[in-house]
């Protein structure tokens, strides 16, 4: 396939993830399993998407169990300029209440990457993500599931080590898991963090300081019925009507400007919201909008 080097501005500007610079926007696949039934329009996402700048998407076997990684494989194809992120640390589950399940012990780690370089189609990922559960929202660690950073981290390593990895990235960590293996060498941690869920300052002043990407999952607040929406938000709403501009521009124009090792993976299966999400990245917003961010109130949701 012929490469898909860029044509039009990176989206937010560029920062370094593992060893390469991408656009501060990219795009998580997550959504693309409510196209199940739709794969030409999810292969047609993912076009707009790299035509739009993208050239980083964040996936996981477990999204619509293979068809998101089978979709990407389709559109992106052999182009090595699109840095493509998966993760280990849990599986697709067929039969269970949700359709994933974690899967964090040493084995495990190493059958999802091959699962996802099968997937993929290459014989190498740019970059897996450890999705621990450490933190939440999400999984809790049971069992046999419950195991030590250190063990995972020497698989991890031994995959980077035989070439099957390119970089090593975390995800659902504290404080301390990060510095316990910072010297192995990170290239980004993901924890869920927006303007609904500013918890973190600390991991996120750590990756900062040593120069290590933030990649907050669910920038928007996710799309899990009973968590909070940025787009709902009333205070979000108001900035947006006074600025001209959407309430997700708003929730992803405070990320970006929050802090500069800050990369956005919004998941998106609207062709309008896509667009409107990689425009964020030309959005300034005013320091009196910032400052009425920081730290905003949440309404907790009916029950
Ligand atoms: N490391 C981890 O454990 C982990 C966990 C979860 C997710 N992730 C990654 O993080 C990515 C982002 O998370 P996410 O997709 O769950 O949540 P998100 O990006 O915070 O929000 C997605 C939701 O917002 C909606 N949306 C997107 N753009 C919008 C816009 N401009 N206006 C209004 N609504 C909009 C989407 O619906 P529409 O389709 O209708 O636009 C969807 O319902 C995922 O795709 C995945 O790659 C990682």
């Amino acid at each position: 396939m012929p490469s898909l080097t860029r044509t039009v501005p990176a989206p937010g500007g560029t920062y370094t993830l593992g060893q390469k610079d991408v656009a501060r926007i990219g795009y998580g696949a997550l959504q693309l399993r409510k196209l199940e039934s739709e794969p030409g329009k999810a292969e047609a996402i993912l076009r707009r998407a790299l035509e739009l700048g993208v050239d980083h998407i964040d996936t996981a076997e477990f999204y619509g169990n293979g068809f998101a990684n089978r979709m990407i494989r389709k559109a992106v194809g052999g182009d090595c300029e699109i840095l493509i992120a998966t993760k280990v640390g849990a599986d697709p589950e067929t039969n269970g209440k949700i359709p994933v399940k974690l899967a964090q012990r040493p084995e495990q780690l190493r059958a999802t990457v091959e699962r996802n370089l099968a997937g993929l189609g290459v014989e190498r990922i740019a970059l897996v993500n450890l999705r621990r559960a450490d933190v939440g929202p999400g999984f809790q660690a049971e069992g046999d599931q419950v195991v030590g950073i250190d063990d995972q981290m020497a698989e991890m390593i031994a995959m980077r080590t035989e070439g099957k990895i390119g970089n090593i990235g975390l995800s659902a960590v504290t404080l301390q898991t990060i510095e316990r293996v910072l010297s192995a060498g990170i290239a980004c941690i993901q924890n869920a963090y927006s303007l609904v869920a500013q918890e973190f300052e600390d991991l996120l002043a750590v990756c900062l300081e040593h120069g290590i990407a933030w990649v907050p999952f669910y920038p928007l607040g996710g799309a899990m019925p009973g968590l909070p929406k940025v787009t709902d938000q009333p205070k979000v709403i108001e900035i947006s009507k006074q600025l001209g501009i959407t309430p997700s521009q708003v929730g992803l124009a405070w990320l970006l400007q929050h802090s500069p090792n800050t990369l956005l993976i919004p998941g998106t299966t609207d062709y309008a919201h896509l667009q409107e999400n990689l425009a964020a990245g030309s959005v300034v917003l005013t320091p009196e909008a910032v400052s009425e961010l920081n730290g905003m109130a949440v309404p907790s949701l009916p029950s």
